[in-house]
């Protein structure tokens, strides 16, 4: 299934390099109902979706225009959207939302990220883009750095991973470890894994080094925020100590974790990541759709 949606995506890249967009959605709807903030998740839905001609009704900007701040419930709201789109594209700050969301729709529910939960497109993206600059995922040593707690994108991406052959190591301040729930699972399927507060430990040996920012919004004490804000930052510098064919990512936005200095490396592979997102949200919409 991974390696049939990449193969997609690699189709979707040709086609959108080749001639911009095609037909293949003509006359299909999507609903992206963005009750969080959202600029690469929403626009690369909103791109996939024209880019194969079809259309989309966009709750991104202002769920506080819409019904919503009447206090209307997720599942009326999801319920409504069904009666105009094929399928819908939902973020949500509650962990579980997209299920609730799922079971209240008879249209696919795509979830765009449910809170400190999941991220799955995201994963998609991220796993597709080390396949693609690294060649392989299998007996890769990929470090993630940052905010493990309530960062969703390392969530489902250590869900794609435990998959493959791979080595995990988890670079984060002690109050942002990563959940004993994800963890688990990577133990108990074998995964050579270890936790760590240092980068110093795995930029050497590390063929990903994936960054992720401090979720300022889920934290309810902003002492807290405050003691680990500026945990991490990746220099050039510290580049300097890394393998050459190694990559950098981050799901973005980054606030300070990536020196802008490291943007010209070509080890930086965070806006090439960027662009996989269109691609892979093609081939999940057309897959999706039927088409
Ligand atoms: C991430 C998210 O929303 O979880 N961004 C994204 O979708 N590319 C990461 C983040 O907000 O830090």
């Amino acid at each position: 299934m991974l390696e049939h949606i990449f193969s997609r995506a690699r189709d979707m890249r040709k086609m959108v390099e080749q001639d911009g967009g095609n037909d293949l959605l003509k006359g299909r709807i999507v609903a992206c109902l963005f009750y969080e903030p959202s600029t690469r998740t929403s626009s690369s839905f909103i791109a996939a979706m024209e880019r194969l001609g079809g259309q989309v009704i966009p709750i991104t900007q202002g769920v506080q225009f819409s019904s919503v701040t009447k206090g209307e419930s997720l599942e009326d709201t999801i319920r409504t959207l069904e009666q105009y789109a094929d399928v819908i594209v939902l973020r949500h700050p509650d962990i579980g939302s997209a299920t609730r969301a799922a079971h209240a729709a008879d249209i696919p529910i795509i979830n765009a990220g449910d809170g400190a939960g999941e991220h799955p497109t995201q994963a998609l993206l991220d796993l597709f883009t080390i396949q693609d600059e690294l060649g392989t995922v299998d007996n890769l040593k990929i470090a993630m750095v940052g905010d493990l707690r309530f960062g969703r994108t390392v969530h489902s991406l250590t869900k794609l991973l435990t998959l493959f052959d791979v080595s995990l190591r988890y670079v984060s301040p002690d109050i942002l470890r990563i959940p004993m729930n994800i963890l688990n699972p990577v133990i108990d399927a074998g995964i050579d894994v270890r936790e760590t507060n240092d980068v110093s430990e795995v930029i050497e040996q590390c063929d990903v080094l994936y960054v992720t920012r401090v979720q300022k919004e889920r934290f309810t004490d902003m002492t807290e925020y405050d003691g680990v804000k500026s945990y991490y930052e990746i220099t050039p510098e510290l580049m300097q100590r890394a393998k050459d064919k190694m990559i950098v990512m981050h799901p973005l936005p980054r606030v300070g974790e990536i020196s802008e200095a490291v943007d010209d490396d070509p080890r930086a592979a965070y806006f090439r990541q960027v662009k996989n997102g269109m691609f892979i949200r093609m081939a999940l919409l057309a897959e999706v759709l039927g088409r």
